[in-house]
């Protein structure tokens, strides 16, 4: 059975960036006050030509350049988003185009903040099940799209941005090593965007309600927080049959210092463990453990060889973590130039696009 290891990273985050200050010239809040109670100075928020699919194209294109990998060399691509650019296509499949990653499955994955997690197990148990050989797991948020920007309990907690990692089959031992996944819909109300979907879909009223932004219930999103992330990366730990002292990093969700803090105090582990830049980003949800990890990696904090733990918790309620040793690119003869990649992408898409109006025209594009 073929191991699945983590061979690529990349990250993307817009320009804009959004500080505490410029927040309390929009709503009652300040500068103070979000960074005590969340550690967050100051987010990134997208312009309006930047999307899910744009800031995840931008990381997976990073992320194929570090593992040396083209895009068509991918199986398949999963890209976890809450704020995904249609109900459909899928915005995975947006991103396929954009790479020109022609032979690959591509589906959106919707677990919140845990979602990254999610994906990255569901890659890796089809590269050791031999189905596939190079996966994409893509984590891309614009959250502030759908965030009340007179809501003062969440406008200031959510950031946009995205990160990815390629995943590759490889005979050498290491890779991800076990994972754990949990789900508790009973909580669902308690971090939901309600209309939208197909239970209340888009009417005058549910504009007028305000039933299209972020509501969260903070204090009870808070509680359940600080109790699943020590327990689930227990639990992870236990089923890859190592302890706490074998880690060189745990790298959280980052949705509040303090509710790290807190799981540090729980795991009995000094707070410098942890990866953490909140503080410059804000909860950027399913894409925070992907930014975290490229920041580590760039610092030195996470090398081959070192054991690492992803654990994360989101609406759903949702929540889960993941043991990785951490191994770095697969030796490769080729050099791959991701520039052209990118050009190559936007052609073949517009080729595709020439080639289904001309056969339309040919078979008769009204009959
Ligand atoms: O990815 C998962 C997503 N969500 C989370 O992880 C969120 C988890 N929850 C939290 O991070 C925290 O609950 C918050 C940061 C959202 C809020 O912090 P808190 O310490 O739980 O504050 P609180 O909601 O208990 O509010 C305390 C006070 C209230 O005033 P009163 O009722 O005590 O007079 C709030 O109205 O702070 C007030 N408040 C604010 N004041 C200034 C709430 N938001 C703000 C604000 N600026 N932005």
């Amino acid at each position: 059975m073929p191991y699945a290891h983590i061979t690529g990273w990349g990250m993307s985050v817009p320009e804009p960036v959004l500080t505490n200050d410029d927040l309390a010239k929009i709503v009652d809040t300040n500068d103070a006050w979000i960074r005590e109670r969340t550690g967050i100075r100051e987010r990134r928020i997208a312009r309006a030509t930047d999307f899910p699919s744009t800031l995840g194209t931008s990381a997976a294109l990073k992320a194929l350049s570090v593992a040396n990998l083209k895009p068509t060399d991918l199986d398949l691509i999963i890209c976890s988003t809450s704020t995904p650019e249609h109900l459909f296509p899928a915005t995975a499949c947006l991103i396929q185009d954009q790479l020109g990653a022609t032979k690959a499955g591509a589906f959106d994955l919707l677990a919140a903040c845990t979602g990254f997690i999610y994906a990255i197990n569901m890659a890796a148990q089809s590269i050791r099940s031999g189905a596939i050989k190079n996966a994409l797991v893509i984590g891309t948020e614009t959250l502030s799209r759908f965030v009340n920007w007179e809501d003062r309990n969440t406008c200031i907690l959510f950031g946009d941005g995205a990160g990815a990692f390629v995943l590759q089959a490889s005979e050498k031992p290491g890779g991800i090593l076990s994972a754990v996944m949990h789900s508790d819909g009973s909580g669902g109300d308690l971090l939901t965007l309600p209309a939208g979907g197909s239970r209340h879909p888009a009417t005058e009223a549910t504009i007028r309600e305000g039933q299209h932004y972020i509501y969260m219930d903070g204090r009870e999103v808070f509680r359940f927080a600080t109790k699943v992330m020590v327990q689930s990366t227990e639990e992870a730990l236990k089923a890859a049959g190592l302890t706490k002292d074998d880690l060189k990093v745990i790298i959280p969700h980052q949705a509040n210092f303090r509710i790290i803090d807190a799981a540090a105090r729980g795991l009995k582990l000094p707070i410098d463990r942890f990866v953490i830049n909140v503080e410059r980003y804000g909860n950027t949800s399913t894409a925070s453990i992907p930014i975290a990890t490229v920041e580590a990696v760039e610092k030195g904090r996470l090398q081959a060889g070192d054991k690492v733990v992803f654990v994360g918790f989101g609406a759903g309620l949702t929540w889960g973590a993941l043991v990785a040793e951490w191994m770095g690119p697969l030796p490769s003869p080729r050099k791959v130039n991701m520039g052209r990649y990118r050009l190559w992408g936007r052609v073949r898409s517009i080729l595709h696009r020439i080639e289904r109006f001309l056969e339309g025209l040919i078979w008769g594009r009204r009959a």
